[in-house]
């Protein structure tokens, strides 16, 4: 037998009962779509070939395979003819393939690698012309059934519309998986007929039909069902969503993450987190966020393609695309945005929100802040309610604050502008022109008392009468 490996994935079905305008394998399951997990699954198989079937929605199905695998084919069935149908599509556009073919439906995104090398394995060893992949299930209903004799040889696969009473009570389920010798697959799908209650071309006959003809067929008996588990409607995706975010906590607990409270924590499949990193109740980390070791997360924070360095901290927060060095400090109740790089140490205290900005090492932005497009240096202090009025209305403009500048409460930078190194900016300026090293910005209205305004103008409120009281307890004291 060939070493060669090949993988047909079948998904040229709109998944109706999806009640979506999108196919039904490009709907997302913590980091990828159903799609992308099969297709990670048939990685490891080491496949020279993979082959996607794509018919309804097509144009989204490859749209999403040309951007995230691109070495992955296409093979358009224009109608959906049944399972069979596809795979003959499949191998009549592949005519030279050989050696192992592994066909897998592409709305079972649970199976696990290793469960997927190892039905390769089993089927290769016993040189089998086809093995199917199954489970032992609680409720079977809806899905093909395999019949097997007495001695426990599996004799074919019988779909629940077309079973008799005996065998809607057989438990152990077709998964829709399966590894075929190329050679027997071509011959068999070719004497495929539509003499059965949904009048498609079945790929499970090809079992019944390769057995007929003289070759060994077998079965492979998955320890875990909940990995052969497919998906039809949008209740049953937010299952598998519970099923793979267990799994994902699970993994990454033994791991040496604390995650205290793993009901509430969705970690995408995608995404890394180091040991002895803490992680609170409600957290989210999503896409290709990476999240170093000692840093503590949460509670209640989103994190989306998301960079946390050692140590760092992020509570009650939201982020995309950002970055968060070592020991650095975000939150509560801040927003990070794409192309926010936080350095070593720093701090985005309450209420920030920074986008396309970096803060050198140490720099701190404690309070209720807006710093868009900037540059910040070391040990800077941005104090609270500063904002930087990046947006001309047409155009945005960069700012630089630089090392160890102290920007005083209430100022407005007003880009472009550029606020040197070691320099100070008073409270409550607007800030337009460049600022030297060393210097004092003061641009605010000087301050004016006016004498005796409150008993004049205010006659009577409370403020007049706490302005008495406090001028002649004064008097008293003769102060
Ligand atoms: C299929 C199996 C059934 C198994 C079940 C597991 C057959 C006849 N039945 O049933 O034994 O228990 O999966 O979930 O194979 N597809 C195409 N082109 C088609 C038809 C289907 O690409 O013409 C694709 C679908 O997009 C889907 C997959 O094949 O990804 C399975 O098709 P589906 O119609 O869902 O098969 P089931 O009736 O669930
Ligand atoms: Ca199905």
């Amino acid at each position: 037998m060939s070493s060669e490996r090949s993988a047909i994935i079948l998904a040229a079905g709109l998944g109706t009962r999806m009640k979506s305008s999108r196919p039904k394998v490009l709907h997302e399951l913590l980091g990828r779509p159903l799609l992308g997990h099969v297709l990670k699954a048939t990685k490891a198989i080491h496949s020279d070939r993979r082959v996607v079937v794509v018919g309804a929605a097509a144009d989204q199905v490859t749209a999403y395979l040309e951007e995230h695998a691109p070495d992955i084919e296409t093979v358009n069935q224009a109608e959906q003819l049944g399972t069979g149908n596809a795979v003959r599509i499949a191998m009549e556009a592949l005519p030279d393939l050989t050696g192992t073919v592994v066909v897998s439906a592409g709305d079972v995104p649970l199976l696990r690698r290793e469960t997927l090398e190892r039905l390769v394995e089993v089927h290769e060893k016993d040189g089998n012309a086809a093995t199917v992949l199954t489970a032992e299930v609680d409720d079977p209903t809806g899905l093909g059934r395999i019949v097997r004799d007495e001695a426990g040889n599996v004799l074919r696969n019988v779909e629940h519309r077309d079973a008799d009473e005996a065998e809607l009570a057989i438990r152990e389920i077709n998964s829709s998986i399966y590894a075929f010798d190329a050679e027997v697959l071509r011959e068999q799908l070719a004497k495929l007929n539509t003499a059965n209650d949904q009048g498609e071309e079945y790929l499970t006959d090809v079992l019944e039909l390769a057995r007929e003809a003289g070759h060994t067929i077998g079965a492979f008996v998955v320890g875990d069902p909940t990995e052969v588990l497919g998906c039809n409607d949008r209740a049953q995706l937010a299952g598998l969503r519970r099923i793979l975010r267990d799994r994902v906590n699970t993994e990454l607990m033994k791991s040496g993450v604390t995650i205290e409270d793993p009901e509430t924590t969705w970690i995408d499949a995608t995404a890394k987190v180091a040991p002895d990193v803490l992680i609170r109740p409600g957290c989210q980390l999503k896409g290709a966020t990476a999240v170093d070791t000692g840093a503590e997360i949460g509670p209640d924070s989103t994190l989306n393609d998301t960079i946390v360095g050692q140590g760092a901290r992020v509570v009650r927060s939201h982020t995309d695309q950002a970055t968060v060095g070592e020991g650095a400090s975000v939150g509560p109740f801040s927003y990070l945005r794409p192309g926010a790089k936080l350095g070593e140490g720093s701090k985005v205290g309450a209420y920030v929100e920074v986008k396309k900005s970096e803060l050198g090492p140490g720099a701190k932005v404690p309070h209720l802040s807006y710093v868009g497009d900037a540059t910040i240096g070391a040990k800077a202090n941005v104090s609270a309610g500063v904002i930087i009025a990046n947006y001309d209305g047409v155009a945005k403009h960069h700012t630089t604050i630089g090392e160890g500048s102290f920007v005083g409460s209430d100022s407005v930078l007003i880009a472009p502008v550029n606020v040197g190194d070691g320099t100070y900016v008073a409270a409550g300026s607007a800030i337009s022109a460049d600022v030297a090293p060393g210097e004092l910005a003061v641009a605010r209205g000087r301050q004016a008392n006016k004498e005796g305004w409150v008993a004049k103008k205010r006659p009577g409120t409370v403020t007049d009468e706490a302005a008495k009281r406090a001028i002649a307890d004064s008097e008293e004291t003769g102060e």
